[in-house]
């Protein structure tokens, strides 16, 4: 008989991260530099960070590249994120295509530049039916907006006779949501030491673990994605339960 010390079973990956990436604002602060340069170093973040998400076996990565309030920055600076976000799909998307990746995008299009709405539905269009990670990128997304959205959208089907009001329950509502058939995240993370959701997947992350950490997102890596879901696999998740 083996006399090694019992070792725990792998819990591998999560199935579903997601990440605020913020701090890009601070990080460029604490050196001198404009903002834009935090934002392209940010940039530089969602390579190393999707590369490694695929190397640590991530079904899905969701991340918050730009929400609906993000409007109220000002004008140029709007602008540099918006170009900063075409210079990444123009860029990226055949790495990301020959990589088995499946881009996503969540959020409101409705107020984006003709081109980007163009850029985003090429990398959906293209790889659509690649198996490896999915990469959800959530821009011009706020969830306030996604569920009013929703229930527009179920308000038309009823008023259509298409719904009863009583078939409406919490699987029919989240079949509404832009995140059908993507399931919640297990583990949300926000770099740059803010402790808030800031109108991110607000229905979605009902029951997930919250991890936030000092990085400022331009420094994060791989190695910091692996310390998030080592305290992840350090949390008891209970869902309403007792313990054990
Ligand atoms: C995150 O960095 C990028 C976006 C919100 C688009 P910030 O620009 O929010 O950086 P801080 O919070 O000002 O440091
Ligand atoms: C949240 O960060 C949005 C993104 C990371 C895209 P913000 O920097 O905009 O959030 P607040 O304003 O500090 O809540
Ligand atoms: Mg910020």
């Amino acid at each position: 008989m083996s006399t090694a010390p019992a070792r725990k079973p792998d819990p591998g990956p999560p199935a579903h991260v997601a990440i605020i990436m913020d701090g890009n604002g601070r990080w460029a602060k604490a050196r001198g530099l404009p903002r834009i340069a935090g934002h392209q170093r940010g940039s530089e973040a969602v390579r190393r960070v999707v590369e490694g998400a695929q190397d640590l076996g991530i079904g899905y990565l969701t991340l918050y590249a730009f929400s609906s309030e993000n409007w109220k920055r000002p004008p140029s600076e709007v602008e540099d994120l918006m170009g900063l976000l075409r210079v990444y799909l123009r860029r990226e998307l055949a790495a990301l295509h020959r990589n088995g990746v499946r881009v996503r995008f969540i959020g409101e299009r409705h107020g984006l530049a003709d081109d980007i709405v163009s850029l985003i539905d090429e990398a959906e269009n293209r790889t659509a039916d690649n198996a490896g990670l999915t990469l959800i990128i959530a821009l011009n997304y706020g969830s306030h907006n996604e569920i009013v959205r929703a229930a527009r959208a179920i308000a038309r089907d009823a008023a259509a006779g298409r719904l009863r009001p009583d078939e409406i329950d919490e699987t029919r509502f989240a079949g509404y949501l832009q995140t059908i058939d993507i399931p919640d995240p297990d583990i949300l993370i926000r770099t740059s030491g803010e402790q808030r959701l800031s109108n991110f997947l607000l229905w979605q992350s009902a029951y997930t673990e919250l991890v936030f950490m000092d990085t400022l997102w331009p420094d994060f890596n791989k190695q910091n994605l692996a310390e998030a879901i080592d305290e992840f696999h350090g949390r008891e998740r209970r869902y309403g339960a007792t313990s054990g």
